[in-house]
């Protein structure tokens, strides 16, 4: 290993590939990739360690199924447990998901008490919650990555519609990350020109449920599991900001505390990323219709963590 810092992936599925891959690219860390299976992140680790032999980077990577090597990580990102099949919601992995989130957190703790987790795992909201729990660690060190990808995809439909480049476009998307997310028409602009003077109402409209239905698209057509590209990259630029102190404003899965009239609960709002984590949540003005539609997402979020907790699970 370098002196780079050091972030584990759990889970060496295709999202925890993705983003290992990203993270080699960006040069950021270096990468231990750890999954139960027997030669699945050895694997991939290989063939990624002989991709940066013709591409570049200084970034190293190992894959392991041994806890010991994430030891003193920086940042962990969690993308163990089960992905959507056609037809499934996010929340019908709960159970499943929860028992795996439980035994993998507690490894993580173990070996790197100070590190700082970036959940990935389904139902996301209820996911970061458990993790939170299970870990014991503050607000500030568990965060969940939803809101970055559901921002991608409302900027990729965009794109396609005006014909511009996504990278130009800016975006927010709140609340769950499930159909009842709360993408931010009046936060969204093309080189600082607002969207509604750009789409008209019903093509907005129209592209805003493409959004909420965009995960589930994608499993459609893939049949055998859910996106893993956009995934990765989002979960690594929330570890970039966090590695390099960039304090970047972006929408995260967060620990609400009375901001935005919500309290208590993990929800996507727009936060700080700094080297300490969550440096803190940034309210912007909502409509009162976006209120509603966020506190709506909350309390579907709230119950879902609310079964979890009578379930014993954790
Ligand atoms: C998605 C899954 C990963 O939104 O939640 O694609």
């Amino acid at each position: 290993m370098s002196n780079l810092p050091k972030i584990s992936i759990i889970g060496a599925g295709n999202v925890g590939a993705s983003a290992a891959y990203r993270v080699l690219e960006l040069n950021l860390a270096d990468v231990v990739l750890l999954d139960i299976v027997e030669g699945l992140p050895q694997g991939k680790s290989l063939d990624l360690s002989q991709m940066v032999a013709v591409s570049g980077s200084s970034s190293r990577i190992m894959g392991t199924n041994d806890y010991e090597d994430t030891k003193e990580s920086d940042v962990v990102i969690v993308t163990s447990g089960l992905a959507r099949k056609p037809g499934m919601s996010r929340d019908d992995l709960i159970t499943t998901n929860t028992k795996i989130i439980k035994e993998v957190i507690e490894k993580v703790v173990q070996n790197s008490p100070n590190s700082i987790l970036i959940i990935v795992t389904n139902p996301l909201d209820a996911m970061t919650y458990v993790a939170h729990k299970v870990s014991g660690f503050s607000k500030q060190k568990v965060m969940g990555m939803a809101g970055i990808l559901d921002a991608s995809r409302f900027k990729a439909f965009l794109a396609m519609e005006l014909k511009v480049a996504a990278s130009e476009i800016d975006t927010l998307v709140l609340g769950g990350h499930g159909d009842d997310m709360v993408p931010l028409k009046n936060f969204t602009s093309v080189s600082g020109t607002p969207i509604v003077e750009l789409v008209n109402n019903k093509k907005l409209d129209e592209i805003i449920q493409r959004t909420r239905d965009g995960g589930a698209e994608i499993v459609k057509l893939l049949k055998t599991g859910s996106a893993f590209y956009a995934p990765g990259v989002c979960a690594v630029e929330m570890a970039e900001t966090i590695l390099k102190d960039q304090k970047k404003l972006l929408p995260c899965c967060t620990f609400v505390d009375g901001e935005y009239g919500i309290k208590n609960q993990f929800l996507g709002l727009p936060v700080i990323l700094s080297s300490k984590g969550v440096e803190e949540i940034v309210e912007i003005e909502l409509s009162e219709s976006e209120q509603n539609d966020l506190r709506v997402s909350a309390s579907h979020v709230k119950e879902l963590c609310d079964l979890i907790d009578s379930s014993g699970l954790i």
